[in-house]
């Protein structure tokens, strides 16, 4: 072997550090790429929460670490009538309630922010917002790039785009320059047909590359690291299959309740809330074929694949693939909770589940027979996501004389919280003289040998939107997939005679209804070890 390049580092094997492969990576090498262009960000319903609590402190992390461009303006629109210097006070309040906010940064992020009042209904108003923009445009640097966030209650989705379009705001190049996206946040409809029915509305004004439909689950450092797993390695591709694999667990369990979002979640429930977006998306990730490059498109073809696989539900025999449950009073880390009924703007009578877990198959060569058992609720235990790969027991058990027919099989669990890990058990020889076994546990620490910044979800989502980058997004075929899905199983268990005996009361600080564990007996195992 000889080596040319005289700045390439080489150890003679014998001296080769163990952790080289680590230490050599720069600390925050990683963390923002590609270059951010200048451009204007337009949050319209800017007063909200999310404003507050997830895209501010997002935009001002994004600033200390260098991921903004100049000029990078902020727009905060929305009806409360506010002025700059008050909307500004008002951002600080929300960075200094999300984390540490450094006062010899402040007054450059601050200068970033400006606010214009906005009725989402008028026409008028988007025509005033589109003369401001213009306005602002016109600083030195400007390229005229537009991103509008629609940070709104989801019924004004629709609304807010048509407005947009009809002042002439989606077109790229409007106004002589620049490109314009819009970013829709979750959920993207309550069924197929509203979701078929905004994609439509929004199609009208904005053409697909310029959509940025959000799952910010997708942008977690763990969850985006299941791809590098699976193909950046080659052990585990050849076994990522029915062969080897006996099912795969999916969990998303919470310990918080409905907090303060009950009227939304009043009309979504767990199915929509959380199975439509970030369960489908865990299961694409888990279940998809290698694509060609890691590239958006070609990964976004892959997981439509998925979806296209997905086996439609037994509706008939609804209740022997889905348990149903709704949290009852009981206590979380020893304080006392109330019902899910007694939460305030949820109704005494409410139908609306709050647990939920499901068998699913794909009906693909890959994964033929393999159930996946997709599991999220409220007021559980504690909180709790991961994917369990449960491989097959070995096809001979060789020490039968001595250990018996069953020998545990091997687990593999991407943890993504608490832990942010990766763990595999096997089976290795308890040391001493009698043949015996002992499962033991090989970790990886996702955080290890790295010490420096990560990008938080909401970080990740806007740079990819300032880069155009819509790898981590949904795309319109893959919505309406998992839409096609679910809506059906939706529409037969809100039909459905037996409704409310269906929904099996579950006290909070459990794991859920006992009958979670009839349909996947391993179901406690899978969120423990
Ligand atoms: N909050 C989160 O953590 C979170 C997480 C994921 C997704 N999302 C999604 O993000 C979007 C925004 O969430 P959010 O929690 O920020 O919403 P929000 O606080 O309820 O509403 C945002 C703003 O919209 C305006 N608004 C609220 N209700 C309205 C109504 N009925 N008619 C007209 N305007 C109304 C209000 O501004 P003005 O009165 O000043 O106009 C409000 O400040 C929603 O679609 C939500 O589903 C939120």
């Amino acid at each position: 072997m000889t080596h040319t390049d005289p700045n390439e580092h080489f150890w003679p094997e014998t001296l080769a550090p163990a952790t080289a492969p680590d230490l050599q990576i720069p600390q925050g090498a990683c963390l923002i790429d590609g270059k951010v262009e200048p451009c204007t960000l337009v949050i319209i319903g800017a007063s909200g929460d999310l404003t507050a609590r997830k895209i501010i402190p997002a935009l001002y992390n994004l600033d200390l670490q260098g991921g903004l461009a100049d000029p990078f303006l902020i727009v905060g629109c929305a009806r409360t009538p506010l002025q700059d210097e008050a909307f500004r006070e008002k951002m600080r309040t929300a960075i200094r309630a999300s984390g540490p906010l450094d006062e010899s940064r402040w007054p450059a992020f601050s200068s970033r922010l400006r606010y214009q009042p906005l009725e989402y209904q008028d026409q008028s108003s988007f025509e005033e917002l589109a003369k401001f923009l213009r306005g602002l445009e016109k600083g030195p640097g400007s390229k005229g790039n537009r991103i509008f966030y629609l940070a709104i209650p989801p019924t004004l989705y629709k609304t807010a785009a048509q407005m947009l379009g009809q002042a002439g705001l989606s077109p790229e190049g409007s106004d002589g320059k620049g490109w314009c996206r819009i970013v829709v946040e979750k959920p993207f409809g309550r069924d197929l047909e509203t979701a078929v029915d905004l994609d439509r509305s929004l199609h009208a004004y904005f053409k697909e590359h310029q959509i940025f439909r959000i799952d910010h689950y997708l942008a977690k450092e763990t969850v985006q690291n299941i791809l590098m797993f699976r193909f950046a390695n080659a052990i585990f591709e050849p076994v990522w299959n029915r062969r080897y694999i006996d099912y795969v667990s999916i969990t998303a369990a919470e310990s918080l309740g409905v907090e303060h979002r009950a009227g939304y979640y009043e009309e979504a429930g767990v199915l929509r809330d959380m199975f439509q977006n970030h369960m489908m998306q865990l299961l694409a990730l888990t279940a998809m074929e290698p694509p060609s490059l890691f590239e958006a498109e070609r990964v976004l073809d892959e997981k439509a694949k998925s979806y296209w696989s997905l086996r439609p539900f037994p509706l008939g025999d609804l209740w022997k693939t889905l348990v149903l449950g709704q949290y009852g009073a009981g206590a979380i880390q020893g304080k006392r909770v109330p019902a899910y009924r007694d939460e305030p703007g949820v109704a005494p009578d409410s139908l609306t589940p709050t647990f939920a877990l499901m068998k699913v198959f794909l009906d693909n060569w890959r994964w033929q027979g393999v159930p996946f058992f997709l599991t999220s609720g409220k007021r559980l235990a504690d909180k709790v996501t991961r994917i369990t790969i449960q491989f097959k027991e070995v096809p001979h058990s060789m020490f039968r004389q001595v250990l018996g027919e069953h020998i545990s099989a091997n687990r593999l669990v991407l943890c993504i919280y608490p832990d942010e890990k990766i763990t595999l058990t096997f089976q290795t020889k308890n040391p001493g003289a009698k043949v015996c076994l002992r499962t033991v546990t090989m970790d990886f620490q996702y955080h290890q040998n790295y010490s420096g910044p990560v990008l938080e979800a909401y970080e990740k989502v806007l740079l990819d939107v300032m880069l155009g980058d819509h790898l981590l997004f949904w795309r319109e075929d893959g919505v309406e997939r998992c839409w096609s899905f679910l809506t059906p199983i939706l529409r037969q268990c809100e039909a459905c005679g037996e409704r409310a005996e269906m929904l099996l009361p579950y006290e909070a600080g459990t794991w859920g209804p006992r009958a979670a564990r009839e349909l996947h007996p391993d179901y406690l195992l899978d969120l423990k070890s």
